[in-house]
């Protein structure tokens, strides 16, 4: 797996106002991201490693953000937190870091003692905050986890003040899709993707880095909808792929030209 994702090439102490979050330890889901062999796996992925700038989207993501100075911040499944710190860092005024999984925040707050972010472990399926709270939510990866991104997208437009924005990223419908997704060699040479089961939404399972990892297959229709009927306009959609320089620099990201692997969506709440 040249970018580490599954079936990839051959793979806040918080601060401000409104109702208390639950704190850490209070969530109940169970998240595979604290399951000790999967985590230790995960933490091992090049953009674990060297954050954002192992991740190949964070390029065309970064081109999305609106100037950071000043901005309240929410990062929805913030994982190791390296969004968090790099808001922080470009000039964002508060930021909250939002889990399940408590070894993903542990390691997130071992990384900084930064005053200006605090660490929530909750789950996305029910967003524990006051409205129009922030300006930007910005959530990398973590949406295709979530079943009713109904229920998510309208807490969000929630959380948000009138014309705060919502930057996105999420494991393509092309990638979701398929029951045994996974590259073939190509009878002429190269490879591709075989795509069956994209009009059929819902579950799918995969196996990676050694667990059984459940997230929701959608299609691009059902999720654009979904954002728009959530109160969003949209600005931005992108079905991402590496760049020539990206894949110049990493030549192992080449197949990942072949389908999109992910899905890059900026949006804002209506002022
Ligand atoms: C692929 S990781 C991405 C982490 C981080 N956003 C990044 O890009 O480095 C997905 C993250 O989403 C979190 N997550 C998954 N389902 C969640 C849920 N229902 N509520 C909160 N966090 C969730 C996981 O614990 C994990 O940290």
């Amino acid at each position: 797996m040249a970018n580490g994702w599954p079936g990839s090439t051959p793979g806040c102490r918080r601060s401000g106002s409104g109702p208390e979050p639950r704190r850490e330890g209070e969530a109940k889901a169970a998240s595979i991201y604290d399951d000790p062999g999967f985590f230790a796996g995960y933490s091992a992925l090049p953009r674990s490693v060297a954050g954002l700038e192992g991740a190949p989207e964070w390029p065309a993501l970064r081109t999305l953000l609106p100037p950071m100075p000043g901005l309240r911040v929410l990062d929805l499944g913030c994982g190791f937190g390296w969004f968090c710190r790099w808001a922080r860092g470009a000039g964002a005024g508060q930021v909250i870091g939002l889990d399940l999984s408590a070894r993903m925040l542990g390691r997130a707050r071992a990384m900084t003692d930064d005053p200006g972010i605090a660490w929530l472990r909750a789950d996305l399926a029910g967003l524990p905050l006051a409205p129009a709270r922030f300006d930007l939510a910005w959530s990398s990866l973590a949406f295709h986890y979530v079943k009713d991104l109904a229920g998510l997208l309208a807490a969000v437009h929630r959380v948000l003040r009138p014309g705060g924005r919502l930057v996105a990223s999420l494991e393509h419908p092309v990638f979701t899709a398929p029951r045994r997704p996974g590259w073939r060699q190509a009878d002429f040479g190269g490879w591709h993707w075989p795509l069956d089961g994209y009009g059929q939404e819902g579950q799918r399972a995969v196996d990676w880095l050694g667990a059984r990892v459940v997230k929701q297959h959608r299609t691009l229709g059902t999720l654009l909808n979904t954002l728009l009927r959530a109160g969003f306009v949209l600005d931005h959609v992108e079905d991402w792929v590496p760049t020539e320089a990206a894949i110049a620099a990493r030549p192992e990201l080449a197949k990942e030209r072949e389908r999109p692997i992910f899905l890059l969506l900026a949006a804002h709440r209506p002022g």
